[in-house]
């Protein structure tokens, strides 16, 4: 008679077991923020954003269609000579019919002690006119394993189709 009692406590045991394990998990996640500046350079000397396609062969980045491969150095403070954290690496296309939006798919590769090696997936929609917007983090490596975030981008200079961009980061990780 005794052993048919016992499944009554597997249940019991069961949940105890699984809210230490989410308790476990849960002090684990870190929050960390960071701004950094994105130079965004399209034209002029040592550009670093290159439109490589388009509906016309000299389609600009703010027309519908053109894709535009970068490398763009990623600094701690607007100024372009300002110190290197790392590089954004990948594409943007406008996809917006009127222009007005390009979507972000790239890597920000850090290059600094703290985190050297480490990176960021982003993606999202930019539509670069507005003074704030938000794209996603979604995902990353090294450091940032299993991140989740977002970044507000806001523009803090455009001239000739080139811009810096402040990025505040917001993620969530291990
Ligand atoms: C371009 O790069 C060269 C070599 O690194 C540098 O001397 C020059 O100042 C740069 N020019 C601009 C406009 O950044
Ligand atoms: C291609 O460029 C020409 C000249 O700038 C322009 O008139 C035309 O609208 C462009 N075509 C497309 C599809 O953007
Ligand atoms: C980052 O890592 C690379 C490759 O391991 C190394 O060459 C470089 O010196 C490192 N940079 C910093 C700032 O630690």
């Amino acid at each position: 008679m005794a052993p048919a009692t016992s499944p009554r406590y597997t249940p019991f045991l069961l949940v105890l077991l699984l809210s230490a394990i989410m308790v476990t998990s849960e002090t684990l996640i870190k929050e960390t923020h960071m701004t950094f500046y994105l130079q965004d350079w399209v034209t002029g000397k040592n550009a670093t954003a290159l439109p490589v396609a388009g509906r016309n062969k000299t389609s600009k980045p703010t027309e519908f269609g053109t894709v535009v491969v970068i490398d763009d150095a990623v600094t701690a403070g607007p100024k372009r000579s300002s110190p290197q954290v790392g590089r954004a690496q990948g594409t943007y296309v406008n996809s917006m019919l009127d222009g007005t939006d390009v979507h972000l798919i790239f890597s920000i590769i850090f290059t600094n002690a703290k985190y050297n090696g480490s990176t960021l997936e982003i993606q999202g929609a930019d539509r670069f006119s507005l003074n704030q917007r938000e794209v996603s983090v979604v995902s990353g490596t090294g450091a940032f394993r299993f991140v989740r975030g977002y970044v507000v981008l806001s523009t803090v200079f455009f001239r000739n189709l080139n811009a810096v961009v402040q990025c505040n980061v917001t993620i969530r990780h291990y």
